[in-house]
This record gives structure tokens, C-alpha cells and sequence, in this order.
């Protein structure tokens, strides 16, 4: 069964077409990112101008790099949410109007999920049950992931998102958007201990997290270096950022899937791509006994082929969505 897939719901434009849920025929992606660069984040408005003028030529480009034709789809996927209303708003329209035409079901697929389904491509032994640690610009959690459309959120930050976090504390450090990866340069060699940032204190659910009070403790480092004209050493503040995220999110991960009987856990998003947050998981879940999987780095941020294998199981599961479908800034997983 191929799935034609498209996701649209922040700075990515990206169409893929993926075969029986696990194979990703083509994964055509345009990234924004330079776009966006100048303003130190994602311009909603521009976002979703950009996805109007890319995304039928993507469209092209991925049935053509998967040698398929528009005939050989036998359903479309689309993100309805959560993310950009009006970034959605073009994939989810674009989506209708592809399975009106070709006549074939409409699936709307939770952005999450697909983050999720990124490692059932990677991975094609992974299947539920298992832990996922969910990390990306917009959203930070820990899923319970008990069966491939069947799951409920075990925590999830109070405040800001792990990757809207590195992105503005980036910015702060006049590195370019988004942040995260210019983040992980600047702290190779760096003293992840010189700085001694917040870790959050979380009343109620132990699971949950919180990186606004981290953000801001990092920020105000830099604004009152720069006002005293003091010297930052900047390598060891991006390290320090590091290691208080990574302990923001390993250890909960792990409790989680200790509290749900797991011994899988699977990272997904954005963030996930982080070296200090992957090899901190890896000793972690080395130590519990926990098999992890790490999705390779082009399939942890935004992408077509996971809403496709996502897809997939969300129409086995007898998902379906008819031409009244709309999309979703904020959406339950
Ligand atoms: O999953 P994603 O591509 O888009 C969303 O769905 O949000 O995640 C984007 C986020 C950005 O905040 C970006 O700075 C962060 O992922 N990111 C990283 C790294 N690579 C991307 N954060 C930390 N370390 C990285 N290597």
C-alpha cells in the first residue's frame, strides 16, 4: 500500500511517499530555516507563504524520486496538528485535494505520532509497546506508546519546549536559528559544570518538566555579561545548557518507562538529534537494562515519510477523515 504523506505544520514543507507503512519510497523536504534565520525564529506568516509555493512541487518531486505515479497511491496522509494554524492549514487543504482527486481516503495523522512512527522506519523491529521521549521546538513529553494508535502522555514540560530552550538561549548568544545544532558546536571542549544553571523543581506529577526557568538563567547570563562587559566563556555556557536539558529529560525518561513495565524506550524529534542528550540516554538505559532507539539524524526533525508510516497504521486502525477535515494549533495526542 503506498501512502502519499505531507507535513507542513511549522518550517518544513516535506511530501513523501512510504510503502506498506515501514519503506519510504522518496522523503522530499524543503526546509525554511534561512528564511527564517534573520528573525531568530519562525515567522508564522511566512511559513505558511512559503509551504503555498513549494509544496506541489514537491509534491512532483516525491512520487518522481519514489518511480511512482499518482495512480500507484492508495491513500493520503496529512499533519492536521499540533503546530502553525496557518502552516497546517496548507498541508491539510493541499492533502484534501489530493485524495478528492485521486479519490482515495483522507488520514490525518497527530505530528507527534509521525515523530513517533520516525523510528519504525529506522528500526524495523521496533514495535509498541514501549517509552518515547518526544523532544522538538514546539512540544516536550513522555509518551506511553502501548500500541500504534493506542497512547497517553506520561509527562510533558509545564512551560517551554526542550528545542524552543537551546533556540533562544542561542539566540541570546547571537548564533543562528534554529539553535540547537549551533549549540552542540559551540559546546564541544566546553565545561558543562562552569556554569551552575537551574534544574526544575516540579510539584505534582514527577514526570512532568519544566525549561523556562533554565532559558531565562541563561539568558540573563549573557544580557548581563554583554552590560558589564564581562568575557563569557560561551563554550562552557552552551556545554552547561547541555547537561542541564539532558537532565531535565534522561532521568524522567527513564523513571517512565520503569513506571509503565517498559524495557523499550525510542527518542523522537528535533532535539532528539542532540549528541550530549543520546549519549547521556545511552549510558542511562545502559544501566536499567533498557534497549534504546535512536532514530538517525534526518529522521528526527520534521519530515515527510514518518506522517506516511504513521499514516499507515492510523488507516489500519480504520482512521479516516472526510473533505470537512481542519487543522489543529493545539491538538491531544
Ligand atoms: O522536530 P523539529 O524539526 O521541529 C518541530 O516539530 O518542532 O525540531 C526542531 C528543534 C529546534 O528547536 C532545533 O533547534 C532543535 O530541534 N534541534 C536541536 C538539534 N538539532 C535540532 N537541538 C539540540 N541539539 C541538536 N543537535
Amino acid at each position: 500500500m503506498n501512502i502519499l504523506a505531507f507535513e507542513s505544520s511549522c518550517d518544513e514543507t516535506a511530501v513523501a511517499v512510504v510503502r506498506d507503512g515501514r519503506q519510504a519510497l522518496s522523503d522530499a523536504i524543503l526546509s525554511q530555516a534561512d528564511m527564517h534565520a534573520i528573525y531568530g525564529g519562525v515567522v508564522p506568516e511566512i511559513a505558511s507563504r512559503r509551504h503555498v509555493e513549494a509544496i506541489a512541487a514537491l509534491t512532483d518531486k516525491a512520487l518522481a524520486d519514489a518511480g511512482v505515479g499518482k495512480q500507484d497511491i492508495d491513500a493520503v496522509a496529512v499533519t492536521y496538528g499540533p503546530g502553525l494554524i496557518g502552516a497546517l492549514l496548507v498541508g491539510v487543504n493541499f492533502a484534501k485535494s489530493a485524495a478528492y482527486a485521486l479519490g482515495k481516503p483522507l488520514i490525518p495523522v497527530h505530528h507527534l505520532r509521525g515523530h513517533i512512527a520516525a523510528n519504525y522506519i529506522a528500526f524495523p523491529d521496533l514495535e509498541p509497546p514501549f517509552l518515547a521521549l518526544c523532544i522538538s521546538g514546539g512540544n516536550s513529553m513522555l509518551v506511553d506508546v502501548r500500541g500504534y494508535t493506542d497512547m497517553s502522555i506520561m509527562g510533558c514540560t509545564r512551560d517551554d519546549a526542550a528545542g524552543e530552550c537551546f533556540d533562544k538561549i542561542a539566540r541570546a548568544l547571537g548564533l543562528p536559528y534554529p539553535g540547537g545544532r549551533p549549540m552542540q558546536e559551540l559546546a564541544e571542549g566546553g565545561d558543562d559544570a562552569k556554569y551552575p544553571l537551574p534544574r526544575a523543581k516540579i510539584a505534582g506529577c514527577a514526570l512532568d518538566m519544566s525549561f523556562s526557568g533554565l532559558k531565562t538563567a541563561a539568558v540573563n547570563l549573557v544580557h548581563n555579561a554583554q552590560q558589564k562587559g564581562e568575557e563569557l566563556d560561551r563554550s562552557s555556557l552552551a556545554a552547561s545548557v547541555a547537561a542541564a536539558v539532558s537532565e531535565e529529560l534522561v532521568p524522567r525518561a527513564i523513571a517512565a518507562a520503569k513506571q509503565c513495565g517498559y524495557r523499550t524506550l525510542a527518542a523522537a524529534g528535533g532535539v532528539a538529534a542532540n549528541k550530549r542528550i543520546r549519549a547521556d540516554l545511552e549510558r542511562a538505559c545502559g544501566e536499567n537494562g533498557i534497549r534504546l532507539y535512536l532514530p538517525p539524524l534526518p529522521l528526527c526533525g520534521d519530515n515527510g515519510a514518518m506522517i506516511g508510516c504513521q499514516g499507515y497504521y492510523e488507516y489500519l486502525a480504520g482512521v479516516r477523515a472526510d473533505m470537512s477535515l481542519n487543522a489543529y494549533a493545539n491538538l491531544e495526542i
